[in-house]
């Protein structure tokens, strides 16, 4: 079968231009047999079936992404407008392009579309560095990913598509490769993202960078998507005319798509895209609520809830949407032969390592489905539950040793969920206080965590999160193992900085007032020693601009996202000192915007009023994940 297998690979002299796109390779270029046939797809290569470039438009903008120090990820769109001009859901709410998918049984085939691309230092390309041609087709939803190669380090570049021998062209995208391994580079910003909700708001906090010019590179923790039924359900759906298809929640390929090309409407979203070179990681609703290894939050192994997982089995849901995330996001896959693997590092010359990791969708141990909630409790410290797996966890630590071995000034860690532990009785109650499916629920992997941190004196460590729809800054610290002082910091190994959500609701209610939202912070912040700043409020983002001797860390709320607009609010700022592995006293400067400092005051300069004009509450009991 191993000679057979190598005999029927692609000996096309094409096979250059076709493997180019990197959606057509997976999961492995080395076993043809197992991705998209590209036979089957060179076959329909025919010139008089084949669209002219007036038939084909770029219907969602240009991405770019997983930056290394001599090649970049791009990322384009192009598929065939329908003569009759119905492959454009003339249902949708949604202002923008949503291509109609053809969700029955039959689909059908289209010839091949070539696209070129070229990559320079300037936006009229006079001296092209990079450049190629690849072909897409409805096999990969028309999605194009390269890698431009040949780059020149920390460098911006300019870079865009155009169908083959025709000037119609996509829109100009703009990024920027990173530092060379070992390379001097004084300073470099990121802006951190979670949890966008296409009916819950606009993605007004993914545009203010653009706008601002303020960073080097996006980063999204996940929840990029949502799998919920679009009609509303939750958030204001068609009061602000964002109800994204299918309107059901997804369970096919097709829908995964579909929902992803929703999204990808967003102006802000499509600005950001264009704009920075993203590096992104899923959490659960890239894929269906509260996922892990095995199962999500529907499935109670109950006949009722495999009928209402759309009849798809679980695995199978898994696959379509971990195939739509890879056609549709500008991500590398760094082990062609482990196609649910997406934890992967960068290293951002020797100023740091960024250390992506999955720690939901890969291998983790079973969560808090909410029917088991006290049972997740129960296990919650057993030594052999991970959120990772073993294979990720023994390459975590090694990534952390290799990254302070190598004299890298900082470690930065991107997390799904939040890292340190956080009592949250006063929503959840005293019986199980935690959010087991956070960190909290999987106690002895971020023990092994600390204790390699601690053991291996391993210091500068950034930790990034989000899941959680609210803010929450820590001193990273080994509770009741370190000798911790909540007000000095003494004894911690680090930073947390955990993001609020871009548009998903505050987990103490959509529309918590201002005060009743700061009232519950001071009683987190009262009730956690390590937590130094949260706020419940505010949708937004932060900064990270990293330099060799400090990160400073500026938060930023959106004043309003039920429409589009640039406004945002400065909420907090925190400076962490190089090897200090710890918040920089006061924490904050010792004044907040919004929600509660532990040792400091909360001065309201821009407060609003609720930005939220529903009337949909979110029960603290046995709440959904949003
Ligand atoms: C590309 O083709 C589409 C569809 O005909 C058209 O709308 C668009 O204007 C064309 N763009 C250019 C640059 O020719
Ligand atoms: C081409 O795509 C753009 C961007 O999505 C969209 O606005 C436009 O309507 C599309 N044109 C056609 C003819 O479908
Ligand atoms: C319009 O195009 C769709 C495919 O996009 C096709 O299914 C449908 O039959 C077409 N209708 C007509 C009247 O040509
Ligand atoms: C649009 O909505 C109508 C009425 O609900 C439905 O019959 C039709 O199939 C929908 N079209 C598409 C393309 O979803
Ligand atoms: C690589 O880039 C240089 C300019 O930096 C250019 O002269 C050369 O042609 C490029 N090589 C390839 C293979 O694209
Ligand atoms: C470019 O597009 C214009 C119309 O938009 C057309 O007149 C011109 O011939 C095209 N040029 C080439 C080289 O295709
Ligand atoms: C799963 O179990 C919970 C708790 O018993 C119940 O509320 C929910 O309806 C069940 N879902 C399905 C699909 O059976
Ligand atoms: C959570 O905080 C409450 C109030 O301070 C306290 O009574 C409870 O023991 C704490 N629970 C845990 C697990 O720390
Ligand atoms: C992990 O550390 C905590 C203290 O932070 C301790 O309570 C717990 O027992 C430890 N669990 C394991 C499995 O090591
Ligand atoms: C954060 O720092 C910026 C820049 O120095 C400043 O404009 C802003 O007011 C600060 N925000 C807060 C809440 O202190
Ligand atoms: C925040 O408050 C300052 C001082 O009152 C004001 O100048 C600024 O315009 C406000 N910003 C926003 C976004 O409201
Ligand atoms: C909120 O709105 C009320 C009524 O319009 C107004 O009196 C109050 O000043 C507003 N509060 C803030 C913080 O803007």
């Amino acid at each position: 079968m191993r000679s057979l297998a190598v005999l029927l690979s692609l000996s096309s002299v094409a096979l250059a231009s076709w493997t180019k796109n990197l959606n057509y390779r997976s999961p492995s270029e080395h076993h043809p047999g197992m991705g998209i046939s590209l036979h089957k797809v060179n076959k329909r290569n025919d010139p008089s079936t084949a669209f002219t470039p007036s038939q084909l438009n770029f219907t969602h903008g240009v991405a770019s992404g997983d930056p290394y120090s001599d090649s970049v990820i791009l990322w384009t769109r192009v598929a065939p407008i329908s003569l009759n001009g119905s492959n454009v859901d003339s249902n949708s709410t949604v202002s923008g392009y949503v291509p109609l998918y053809n969700h029955g049984p039959k689909q059908v085939s289209t010839a091949p579309v070539c696209v070129q691309f070229k990559v320079a230092k300037t936006s009229d390309f006079a001296e092209v560095e990079s450049s190629g041609t690849a072909y897409t087709s409805s096999d990969i939803d028309y999605t194009v990913k390269v890698e431009a190669s040949n780059l020149t380090a920390f460098t911006r570049y300019y870079y865009q598509f155009n169908v083959c021998g025709s000037n119609n062209t996509s829109v100009l995208g703009r990024t920027k490769t990173t530092p060379a391994k070992n390379d001097y580079t004084a300073e470099v910003g990121l802006a951190v993202y979670s949890c966008s909700n296409f009916p819950f708001g606009f993605f007004n906090a993914f545009g203010n960078p653009v706008r601002k010019d303020s960073v080097d590179y996006v980063l999204h923790l996940g929840d990029y998507i949502y799998e919920y039924a679009g009609n509303g359900d939750y958030g204001y759906g068609y009061s602000i005319n964002r109800v994204p298809t299918p309107e059901r929640v997804i369970f096919t390929l097709l829908d995964y798509r579909e929902r992803l090309a929703t999204y990808r409407t967003d102006l802000d979203l499509l600005a950001s895209h264009q704009n920075y070179p993203w590096i992104a990681v899923w959490d659960d609703h890239e894929v269906a609520d509260n996922t892990y290894r095995d199962g999500e939050a529907d499935l109670n192994n109950t006949e009722a809830s495999f009928v209402k997982d759309g009849g798809v089995a679980v695995d199978q849901r898994k696959m379509n949407a971990v195939r739509a995330y890879f056609e549709w996001m500008p991500i590398r896959q760094v082990e062609m032969d482990d196609n649910l693997r997406i934890w992967r590092s960068f290293s951002i010359g020797s100023l740091f390592d960024l250390v992506m990791l999955d720690t939901r969708q890969y291998d983790r141990s079973i969560t808090d489905l909410y029917w088991n909630t006290e049972y997740v409790h129960e296990i919650s410290n057993d030594a052999g539950r991970s959120m990772m797996g073993s294979r990720q966890e023994n390459w975590f630590y090694s990534q952390l040793s290799d990254s302070a071995a190598r004299g890298a000034a900082w470690r930065v860690i991107g997390s799904q969920t939040v890292f340190s532990r956080v009592n949250e009785s006063v929503a959840y109650g005293n019986v199980d206080p935690l959010d087991y499916d956070a960190w909290d629920g999987y106690q002895a992997n971020r023990n092994r965590t600390l204790n390699h941190l601690y053991q291996n004196n391993i210091g500068n460590n950034i930790v990034l999160s989000g899941d959680s729809h609210a803010s929450w800054v820590s001193d990273l610290v080994w509770l009741d193992h370190a000798n911790y002082s909540s007000s000095s910091g003494a004894g911690s190994v680090g930073v947390e900085f955990a993001g609020s959500a871009v548009s998903s609701p505050c987990p103490y209610g959509q529309n918590i007032s201002l005060n009743s939202a700061n009232n519950y912070s001071s009683w987190l912040v009262g009730a956690n020693s390590e937590l130094q700043w949260n706020d419940l409020y505010y949708r937004g983002y932060f900064e990270l601009r990293i330099s060799y001797d400090e990160v400073n860390a500026s938060f930023f709320g959106m004043p309003t996202i039920i429409n589009r607009n640039p406004y945002e609010i400065s909420l907090a700022n925190f400076t962490v000192k190089s090897g200090a592995n710890a918040l920089q006293r006061p924490v904050a400067g010792g004044v907040v915007e919004s929600g509660a400092l532990k040792s400091g005051k909360v001065v309201q300069t821009n407060a609003t009023n609720s930005t939220d004009t529903g009337t949909w509450f979110v029960s603290l009991d046995n709440e959904e994940d949003l």
